[in-house]
């Protein structure tokens, strides 16, 4: 009996030890594996086409392949100091370093790009939704087909899903709720002069528009 037990107790030493010399023996992981590992966190809601989130009322995820680069790092950046206070992507943005936001941002930008030249002016709005983009001047400021925004910290709305558009302009309005808001104080002073239903309308015709913006299903890397 006592035998049995030090005999499985070297054996587990044994394999224990043989773990540790196996993490050591692997050789010296490649630059852009760090990099895969964050891009892995995201795949899961951004890479599935029509995946919907439920917080906080079911809408698909927004399309981030094709977004400016310099947008999404400031995206992230506003989660990660709670400007936007979506608490997953929160989360999320917390675990990443600004070079890994870097990456990532300079990653997402390229990917699924096409050669499909864009309209320089979107196609015309209905009146009623015209003479909302004219009071809200949308276009002097994320351009006139909605996707060459006059900074490259301003995202491509063009083509956007028409739900999350909508949730991310109510969320502007949102105050003083810890889950739910967007603090940028730009777009809080556009939403503010218009009513939800006002809302709606512009993210359906925002979402219709031609669009760089993809979701590029993947499963996994490699
Ligand atoms: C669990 C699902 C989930 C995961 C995982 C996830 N996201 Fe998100 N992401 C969302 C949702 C939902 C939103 C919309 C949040 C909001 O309303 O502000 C979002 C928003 C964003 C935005 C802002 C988009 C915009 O147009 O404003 C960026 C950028 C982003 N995510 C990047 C990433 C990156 C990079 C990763 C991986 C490191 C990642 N996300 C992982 C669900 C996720
Ligand atoms: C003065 C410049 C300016 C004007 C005018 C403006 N925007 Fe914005 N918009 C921004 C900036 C900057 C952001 C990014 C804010 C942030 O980081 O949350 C933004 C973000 C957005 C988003 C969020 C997109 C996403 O992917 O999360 C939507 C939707 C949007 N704007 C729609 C509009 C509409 C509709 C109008 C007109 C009613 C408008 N904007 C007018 C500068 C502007």
């Amino acid at each position: 009996m006592k035998n049995t037990l030090l005999c499985l107790m070297l054996l587990a030493f044994a394999g224990a030890s043989s773990i540790v010399q196996a993490q050591a023996a692997k050789p010296a992981a490649p630059a852009t594996a760090a990099i895969e590992t964050k891009l892995a966190m995201c795949i899961g809601c951004h890479g599935i086409k029509g995946y919907q989130a439920s917080f906080p009322e079911i809408h698909k995820v927004p399309m981030i392949s094709g977004q400016s680069g310099k947008y999404i790092v400031a995206a992230l950046n506003a989660y990660k100091k709670g400007e936007r206070k979506h608490p997953t992507m929160r989360g999320i943005a917390a675990s990443l370093s600004e070079q890994d936001m870097a990456e990532v941002a300079a990653y997402y930008e390229q990917h699924g790009k096409d050669a499909v030249a864009l309209p320089e002016q979107a196609p015309a709005a209905s009146t009623d939704v015209a003479a909302l983009l004219t009071k809200g001047a949308c276009d002097s400021c994320h351009g006139k087909n909605f996707s060459k925004p006059i900074d490259p910290t301003y995202p491509k709305i063009a083509g956007q899903h028409a739900d999350f558009l909508f949730v991310a302009l109510k969320a502007y309005k949102t105050e003083g709720n810890p889950q739910v808001g967007r603090g940028n104080a730009i777009m809080g002073g556009q939403v503010k002069q218009f009513s939800n239903a006002e809302l709606k309308s512009i993210a359906h015709y925002l979402a219709s528009l031609p669009s760089e913006l993809h979701t590029v299903p993947q499963s996994k890397f490699r």
